[in-house]
């Protein structure tokens, strides 16, 4: 059988951030491989069938070309079949759609949330999954954010120790959870048992970018960015990515773990030097503010509120709520924006965009409504979304 596809030509050094563009949004084909290009200076990545003729803008800078695919045979032997080997094709039958399909990498650890009616199969599954990565250290097992920091309560389920793979009595000094993970060809340090971090909100990032771009333009000039929910700070690294995008920059989270790690990351992104020990919010350079704090009192500081371009918030269950303590940072005396997420009720989100639109100063002409975007599912009925409100020069 012909299996003439559509294939993204991408250089070698974007491919893995493109990978996982592509699979958080859908647009990976499963079943066939990603092979090097004839100029060995390219990799060929296979799109999914239902990819739209029009990609999402971050993808348009790769041409896409038409080629015969290459069926990935090792998706033959997907986690599913060692599976079903392990404890019978009927047991996987019968549970059908509780076995977890997805899963997410953080560095070399899989993360794996498992439903209740299956955990009793949890080392399966853990087995199983390493067994078609074998390039996984650890398979822990997701059981949800928490707490007023949002750290994920992670459970260890196996490990990779030498050729042996662990079960039982993996104990805390075995769990070495920092890792470096690669995004937009940077590495970001983070550990996400004492931090929070999703690989998945790459795009999320990436939006965050080109709206920044545009403020830019606007400007003409680096903006002034206020990210006061940064965690280890990958939003932050997508827009230092950029030249001569960010001119001052605040970066603080009330976590002193994600701040430490985020110094950390700062010290490679921004090339200075950075203390090692996360401290109370302070200058550490003439045009950077870093350290722990809670950003519902930075307004409090007069050398901190009125001075920013850009106001990052990403504390989505408590944005409406917050946003009257967060206004007050930005710089009223020319254009700023607002990029937040928020969760909320399917069934009520014309309420909370009307709430959000209430909490903030009048948007600036000839820009659009501060709009909730639904991004995914939160649990059945919430959902997670993003906004961006352009902000006019007060009167
Ligand atoms: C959803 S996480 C987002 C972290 C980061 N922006 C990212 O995208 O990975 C929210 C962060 O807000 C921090 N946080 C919670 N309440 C806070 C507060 N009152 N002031 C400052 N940071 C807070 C948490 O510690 C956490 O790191």
């Amino acid at each position: 059988m012909m299996n003439v596809m559509r294939h993204l030509r991408v250089p070698n050094k974007s491919v893995q951030d493109v990978i996982v563009l592509l699979k958080d949004n859908d647009l990976l084909h499963n079943g066939m491989r990603i092979f090097p290009d004839s100029d060995g200076k390219h990799r060929l990545i296979p799109l999914s069938k239902s990819a739209p003729y029009d990609l999402p803008s971050y993808f348009t800078e790769f041409e896409e070309v038409i080629q015969q695919g290459k069926p990935d045979e090792r998706a033959n032997e997907s986690w599913w079949a060692y599976l079903s080997r392990m404890i019978g094709e009927d047991i996987v039958r019968e549970h059908g759609e509780s076995w977890p399909a997805n899963h997410e990498f953080i560095g070399d650890i899989m993360i794996v949330r498992i439903n209740e009616e299956i955990s009793s199969y949890k080392e399966e599954i853990a087995l199983s999954k390493m067994a078609s990565h074998p390039k996984v250290r650890m398979v822990m097992e997701d059981r949800g954010v928490q707490g007023e920091l949002r750290i994920r309560d992670l459970y260890p389920i196996a490990l990779r120790k030498d050729s042996e793979i662990i079960t039982r009595e993996i104990s805390e000094e075995m769990c070495d959870t920092r890792v470096l993970v690669r995004e937009s060809g940077k590495s970001i340090l983070c550990d996400p048992r004492r931090a929070y971090f999703s690989t998945k909100l790459q795009t999320e990032r990436l939006e965050t970018l080109r709206l920044a771009k545009e403020l830019r333009s606007m400007l003409a000039r680096p903006l002034r960015v206020c990210d006061p929910f940064c965690g280890v700070g990958p939003a932050l690294a997508t827009l230092l990515g950029e030249t001569d995008l960010v001119g001052r920059m605040l970066a603080s989270d009330l976590n002193p773990d994600a701040v430490e790690l985020l110094l950390d990351n700062l010290r490679r992104w921004d090339r200075r030097d950075y203390p090692t020990e996360a401290k109370k919010i302070s200058r550490l350079h003439e045009d950077r503010i870093v350290g722990v704090a809670d950003a519902t009192k930075l307004h409090e500081d007069p050398s901190i509120s009125g001075a920013w371009d850009l106001l990052l918030v990403n504390l989505p269950h408590r944005t409406v709520d917050l946003l009257p303590t967060l206004v007050p940072l930005l710089d009223r005396t020319g254009t700023s924006m607002i990029r937040g997420r928020a969760i909320a009720a399917e069934s009520e989100i014309e309420d909370v965009n009307e709430a959000i639109r209430k909490a903030l100063p009048p948007r600036l002409q000839g820009t659009p409504e501060p709009t909730l975007r639904i991004k995914r599912e939160y649990s059945s009925t919430l959902r997670l979304c993003s906004f961006e409100a352009w902000i006019g020069p007060a009167p």
